[in-house]
């Protein structure tokens, strides 16, 4: 079950300042952006699409008192490289294990929203020795339908030739969920931000990653590390029948649906968010 690192992983990393400044690690031959705050146990934090690390900016500032907090700018989004390679979900799974590698973590708890959970799941698959506890947030385990995956492409080829502000203006209603489009302007800004920050050669290979990327539904019943599963009740990318129906397929996985949230539900309840993230780590170090 588990696969082989396929990619080299070189563990020359660099502090380049204090605090919030960032931190740059050379994982599997290109530079990794990534924070590392607090102590006990470690919590990394995978990022969804097409957004970088400073989504997890409320779970850092409350919950590095509780545990280690690790988050990373995926291959393709941030601070991080956008190589004009083809990317794929077992690779971002790769570089998040090169990172734990370089900072001396055997096991952490992996927090994935939405592209994050497909990246956690597929982590899980190939490294399951290293994960600790897995919150899947506002995510789903199957695959694409030939119609999603079609899309995708389509997008992909929209965001090489019209650039990432194209791609803000078609996401950004569909990531928030109506009561923040509707009362929380400065959130609606931070995902704009974020999203036109990208490159556009970084988005299209996540979207085509995407597409591509396996089935896990088979993988549910075989988890065997504590589960929290989190979606937003206005979710409509991955809505909470979908997130009922990972919970049934994994022993024990507990829910928590935050009212008043889309697909976003960290950055748009983080009080609530946050507060079942502690309650889940709290029992996940016992
Ligand atoms: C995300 O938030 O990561 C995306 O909605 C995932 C997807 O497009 O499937």
């Amino acid at each position: 079950m588990v696969a082989a690192l396929s990619l080299s992983v070189d563990f020359h990393i660099e502090r380049t300042g204090v605090s919030h400044a960032p931190m740059k690690a050379t994982i599997n031959e290109i530079e990794i952006d990534y924070r590392d705050e607090g102590s006990g146990v470690p919590v990394v934090l995978i990022h969804a699409f097409p957004l970088n690390q400073s989504m997890w900016d409320d779970q850092f500032s409350h919950l590095r008192d509780h545990c280690r907090m690790i988050s990373l700018d995926l291959r393709g989004f941030g601070r991080s490289d956008a190589p004009h390679s083809a990317y794929s979900i077992d690779e971002m799974a790769l570089d998040v294990r090169g990172l734990m590698t370089a900072l001396e973590i055997d096991r952490a708890v992996l927090v994935g929203l939405s592209m994050g959970g497909y990246i956690a799941l597929a982590f899980f698959r190939n490294y399951p020795e290293a994960v600790r506890g897995l919150v899947l947030a506002d995510t789903r385990a199957g695959a694409d339908t030939p119609e999603a995956r079609e899309r995708r492409f389509t997008s992909a080829l929209k965001a090489e030739r019209e650039g990432s502000r194209a791609i803000g203006e078609d996401m950004v209603p569909l990531l928030l969920g109506r009561t923040t489009l509707e009362t929380r302007p400065s959130v609606v800004e931070k995902v704009r931000m974020m999203i036109e920050g990208n490159s556009p050669q970084g988005i299209a290979g996540a979207q085509r990653a995407m597409a591509e990327r396996r089935d896990s539904s088979n993988m549910l019943s075989v988890i065997d590390v504590p589960v929290l599963i989190v979606v937003g009740s206005e979710d409509t990318l991955t809505p909470v029948a979908k997130a009922e129906r990972m919970q049934n397929g994994i022993r024990g996985a507990l829910l928590r649906i935050i009212d008043d949230a889309g697909h976003l539900s960290n950055l748009e309840q983080p009080e609530e968010f946050n507060a079942a993230l502690i309650d889940f780590i709290a029992s996940a170090q016992t």
